[in-house]
């Protein structure tokens, strides 16, 4: 609940600036800062460049986790290269990718010193897409996943059978219908997810989903209720 996730692109850094009045006065060493640098500014000297700017656009002395935001315009290699130079300055804890398929991870945590920490991308209950391959290539070379968009924008509620399914669940264990997926995309351990709520009693109702622990009755009965069907766009994942 530490994790903050934020990018150079959201708002042109206007909601780095927003983070960095948010954390302002908490102790530093209690949040987890993630943000993203953009592919366009990904070479070299630019991934250098945007990290300085997204540290002071977040009033930080260094990051935890810098992620490319997905895989694009320079070489992997030159940014690759740059993540490493900014762990070794203290610039980021860690480096990791956002987006990237099996071959792209792997060939991204090829060129990399540091150990490619994750690899952010779209994985909710109407697109389990990563798990065909992600996310065993993932867990095999430990690298964490995480999973954004986890809600899939509501999707998932607008089907009354599989909303049944998971009231189900949900009821059995005395928990709500979102900590049901919650807890269900995080079933393994190098699953993670960064769900995004503004509201106060969503961000409560999320982070109680922590403690909720899915048999494996609870995780068949979810995954015939969502199954993973005919590959779709993100087949190559
Ligand atoms: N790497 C990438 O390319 C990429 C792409 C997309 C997103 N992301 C990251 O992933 C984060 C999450 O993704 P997302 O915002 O697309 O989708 P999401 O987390 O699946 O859904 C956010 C929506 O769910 C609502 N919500 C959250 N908890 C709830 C609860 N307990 N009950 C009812 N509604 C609840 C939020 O409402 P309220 O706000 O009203 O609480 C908000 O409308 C983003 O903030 C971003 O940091 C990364």
């Amino acid at each position: 609940m530490n994790h903050i996730d934020t990018a150079e692109m959201y708002g042109s850094g206007r909601v780095e600036e927003l983070v960095g009045d948010a954390i302002a006065g908490i102790e530093r060493e209690r949040l987890f800062i993630v943000t993203k640098v953009m592919p366009g500014n990904a070479s070299f000297r630019g991934t250098l460049a945007a990290a300085e700017r997204s540290l002071e656009r977040l009033r930080c002395g260094y990051l935890d986790l810098l992620l490319l935001h997905w895989p694009g315009a320079h070489p992997l290699e030159e940014t690759m290269r740059a993540f490493d130079t900014l762990v070794e300055r203290g610039k980021t804890r860690f480096v990791g990718v956002s987006n990237f398929d099996v071959e792209e991870m792997i060939e991204a945590a090829g060129y990399l010193r540091a150990p490619l920490a994750c690899n952010q991308v779209l994985y909710h209950l109407g697109e389990r897409g990563i798990e065909r391959r992600l996310a065993a290539a993932a867990r095999e070379r430990r690298i964490a996943i995480v999973a954004y968009t986890p809600f899939g924008r509501g999707a998932f509620l607008r089907s009354a059978a599989s909303r049944a399914a998971l009231e189900r669940v949900a009821e059995k264990h005395g928990a709500t219908a979102r900590q049901v997926v919650l807890a269900f995309l995080t079933r393994d351990p190098n699953l993670f997810t960064i769900p995004k709520a503004s509201r106060l009693e969503h961000v409560e109702e999320n982070a109680r989903a922590g403690k909720l622990e899915l048999d494996a009755a609870d995780v068949a009965a979810i995954e015939e209720a969502f199954p993973l069907g005919a590959p779709g766009p993100l087949a190559t994942l």
